[in-house]
């Protein structure tokens, strides 16, 4: 596997390449990452994965500063994994210059869940995915980017930026892992003390129970939501939880779901100092 951290570095590396196929990540790397670098593989003739903890997508009172960086370790598991040239860009690699030019991905979508409660989260996502995108794919005809489910919201924003500005980039989506008890995989897991720990699986059984309380509502379900959500919101609570939200959308934009509509059951929660997100279909 190649390191390189320069953009100039990176597409010296990918010259040949046709038709790479990226994993964006921010390191602390975990099974879940490696399930979609295994994914990635077989879609392009060159496996890139990128790690960088993007100071532009958190809030100032956010865990940048304390965000996991286990290089080594990351490193290690890319290389077993047969990725075939990792991107490792430091701060001033990526933003030379303060990041004033910035993607704004519609309100509509990203003001929402996570939008809401992360104001500008979107716009530094988005902007930094952007600007993966040119270092990997520019001058490329076709590319693969993959991206994991457990961001539901963040694959959504990603596919409409490259559908609206017309990127040649195939968007393929990863399947969320979980631990054997049903907790999503994720980096902040790493934050949870035991008894957290023990208790974070209770995030993905409220989700399961409100979508199933959900489906048997199918008929009323407009009318219900707003009673089974905050049903769902109250036994988190009363576990020692804050919850920002646990809600029941539309898969096609994430509104308001109507009968008949696919749906997929969505929440963010706080469990002492850790904020989790999770999501499930159903
Ligand atoms: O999902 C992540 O790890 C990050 O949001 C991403 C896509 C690497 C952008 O910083």
């Amino acid at each position: 596997m190649r390191i390189v951290h320069s953009i100039v570095e990176l597409r010296q590396q990918l010259a040949s390449a046709q038709h790479p196929a990226f994993v964006p990540t921010m390191g602390n790397l975990h099974a879940g990452h490696i399930a979609l670098i295994a994914q990635a593989k077989p879609l392009g003739d060159c496996t890139v994965a990128s790690i960088f903890v993007n100071r532009l997508q958190f809030l100032p009172h956010e865990d940048f500063d304390s965000y996991p960086r286990t290089w080594e370790r990351d490193c290690a598991q890319l290389q077993a994994a047969g990725c075939d040239v990792l991107f490792a860009p430091r701060e001033h690699d990526l933003y030379p210059e303060p990041q004033t030019f910035k993607v704004h991905a519609d309100p509509v979508l990203a003001d929402i869940l996570e939008g809401h409660f992360r104001p500008g989260f979107f716009t530094g996502l988005s902007t930094v995915v952007m600007k993966l995108f040119m270092a990997v794919f520019a001058g490329k005809a076709q590319g693969t980017a993959v991206f994991g489910k457990k961001d539901y919201q963040q694959l959504m924003v990603i596919r409409q930026m490259v559908r609206q500005f017309a990127l040649p980039i195939e968007i393929t989506s990863g399947a969320t892992c979980r631990a054997a008890d049903g907790l999503a995989l994720s980096s902040r897991n790493g934050y949870l003390s035991e008894t957290e720990r023990a208790e974070a699986l209770h995030l993905s059984l409220a989700l399961r129970t409100l979508g199933r309380d959900a489906l048997a509502s199918a008929n009323g379900l407009a009318q219900h939501l707003p009673q089974l959500e905050a049903q769902a919101m109250q036994a988190l609570t009363a576990r020692g939880w804050k919850p920002d939200y646990l809600t029941v959308r539309r898969r096609s934009d994430l509104q308001a779901p109507q009968a008949g509509d696919d749906l997929v059951v969505l929440g963010a929660a706080r469990l002492g100092d850790t904020r989790l997100i999770d999501n499930l279909e159903v």
